[in-house]
């Protein structure tokens, strides 16, 4: 890949795919991020050649190219290795172990965040938040979850992807495809998996369940407001709202108009309430009540 350009045969291909996902836009420069996931798909970052092919065909400079690469850390500017774990290291995650899983597994493959391994296998990182914290701690593997993970576990994991060998995520696709298969779907070319596995698992649908069981709704929830998946009343709504007199599940909603106050959510509630005093349009002058009470 010391080439500045694309082989004639890349080039065409590259170029190709280019229009399709520039066709998905009104205009030609938003489509930029997802070519720069196509650069990644083909040459496992996003390398001068591929900025310089982006410039080219959406009437760019390469230096705006390079500005926007550069800003999202999910553009590499060199070379990736096959598989990217990301340790999650945000509050909840560092938290829950996130930070000694991090440290271990830095540790045990001899390299820091966004270094590679020698045989070109692993990019560790520290990430961010991958909403999945009801998973925590996380680790991502080209950015299929591995959900509740510990130094141990994590450091199986990676010892199998160094031996070659297939890795199952925790949700969703059963295989997790390379850096550079991914890029390619990252820039809008399914590969046929966005459906396998499960997506919401037991830990994110408990608060749900637990609402179903008990007949609890959202404040401001209303019979026939939504509809759910199932195409029924969304948790029993209807069956609910008829019972929310006396239902203990339709407090909030019941207490607040037993006591004459729209439910939160609606026009007039607490969160269409107009600021009446001075606290509640500036900040600063909070600041200076409470130095004034320390003084
Ligand atoms: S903090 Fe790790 S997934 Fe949210």
């Amino acid at each position: 890949m010391s080439s500045e350009t694309f082989a004639p045969e890349a080039d065409a291909r590259l170029r190709a795919e280019a229009a399709e996902i520039i066709s998905r836009y009104p205009q030609a420069r938003s489509a930029l991020l997802p070519m720069l996931h196509l650069v990644q798909s083909e040459d496992g970052f996003v390398s001068p050649r591929g900025i310089t092919l982006c410039a080219d065909i959406l009437g760019l400079t390469r230096a705006e190219v390079s500005a926007v690469a550069t800003f999202y850390s999910q553009y590499k500017r060199h070379p990736n290795g096959e598989y990217t774990v990301g340790v999650c290291t945000n509050a909840l995650c560092a938290v829950m172990g996130g930070d000694i899983i991090f440290e271990k597994v830095s540790e045990h493959l001899g390299v820091g965040h966004d270094e590679t391994t020698v045989d070109g296998k692993i990019t560790l990182e520290q990430v961010e938040c991958n909403a999945a914290c009801d998973y925590a701690p996380v680790v991502m593997v080209n950015w299929e979850f591995f959900d509740n993970q510990t130094p141990a576990s994590t450091i199986a994991l990676v010892d199998q992807i160094t031996a070659g060998e297939p890795v199952q995520p925790t949700r969703g696709a059963s295989t997790v495809g390379t850096f550079k298969e991914i890029s390619h779907v990252l820039a809008g070319f399914e590969d046929g998996r966005a459906d396998e596995g499960v997506g919401a698992g037991d830990a994110t649908l408990l608060g749900l369940r637990l609402a179903r069981e008990n007949d609890w709704q959202a404040p401001g929830a209303r019979r026939g407001r939504r509809e759910d998946a199932d195409g029924g009343p969304a948790g029993d709504t209807a069956a609910a709202g008829e019972g929310a007199g006396t239902a203990t599940g339709g407090a909030d909603v019941t207490g607040a108009e037993a006591a004459g106050k729209a439910p939160v959510g609606d026009t007039q509630s607490s969160a269409d309430r107009k600021p009446t005093t001075e606290a509640d349009v500036s900040a600063e002058t909070v600041d200076k009540d409470v130095k004034k009470e320390a003084e």
